[in-house]
């Protein structure tokens, strides 16, 4: 598999070149999930508590400034294999005090005090070996609030754009794309609850205009991404 490490220097300058025909900045993928998640969230759940939010791969922490704008009342960790990403990640997110950023190896190595309401994966699934998804997605569960969801973000091998940009990614390299219905199995074969899917991203920025109806494009399967979501 790919190691972040030789990429944490270059990782934004190969990711905006690789999406380049969108006519977007990778700033805009990443707000575009933290508000299709939080509003999903909120729309569940109407609660003034604090929110314990889990970025599972958070890389160089591109999500935080997002997760703490969609979420005013969060607590969040942060977490990635990769130790440079994770150096890289705290210094961006230096001035937020409510952000915990934790390195690991092995999914033993990690232990939470609380529970989680929201365990967030934006792609990082694909980076992951198949033989450890489920072992993967099971510790994930266990780290649910009995409340909590769970959302997982990939990048839909139905959509030529996508699978373009994937497949002439440097840090995608010898990673194969999951479809959401390989996610949803796993998901049922991990014993999640209430699992639903949507798709997003159907129009480039030159097609801005339309980006409005993409809340009502969600179940066709050409987004150029997806989410997945399901509960304990
Ligand atoms: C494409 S990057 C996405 C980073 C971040 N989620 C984002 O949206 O900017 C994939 C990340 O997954 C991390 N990763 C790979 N294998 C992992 C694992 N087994 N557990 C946790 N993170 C992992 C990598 O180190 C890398 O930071």
């Amino acid at each position: 598999m790919i190691d972040f490490n030789e990429y944490v220097d270059n990782y934004e300058e190969l990711h905006t070149k690789n999406i380049k025909q969108s006519g977007f900045k990778p700033a805009y993928f990443d707000e575009h999930k933290i508000k299709t998640l939080s509003n999903d969230f909120f729309r569940n759940k109407q609660s003034n508590k604090k929110i314990r939010f889990l970025n599972f791969g958070c890389g160089i922490g591109k999500s935080e400034i997002y997760i703490n704008q969609y979420f005013r009342n969060v607590e969040i960790t942060s977490v990635d294999i990769s130790i440079k990403s994770i150096l890289k990640a705290k210094a961006r997110n230096v001035q937020f005090k409510n952000i915990d950023f934790k390195h690991f190896t092995e999914l033993q190595e990690l232990y939470f005090d609380s529970k989680f309401d929201v365990i967030f994966l934006a792609n990082v699934l694909h980076h992951i070996p198949v033989n450890l998804h489920l072992n993967t997605l099971s510790f994930l569960k266990s780290q649910l609030d009995q409340d909590g969801y769970f959302y997982l973000f990939e990048h839909n091998p139905k959509n030529f754009l996508t699978k373009k940009a994937f497949h002439s990614c440097e840090f995608d390299m010898g990673c194969e794309m999951i479809s959401d219905k390989t996610i949803i199995q796993m998901l049922k074969n991990t014993g999640y609850h209430n699992i639903k899917r949507k798709f997003i991203l159907f129009f480039p920025k030159f097609f801005h205009f339309l980006i409005p109806l993409e809340k009502y494009l969600y179940f066709l399967s050409l987004g150029g991404q997806y989410w997945v979501k399901g509960t304990r």
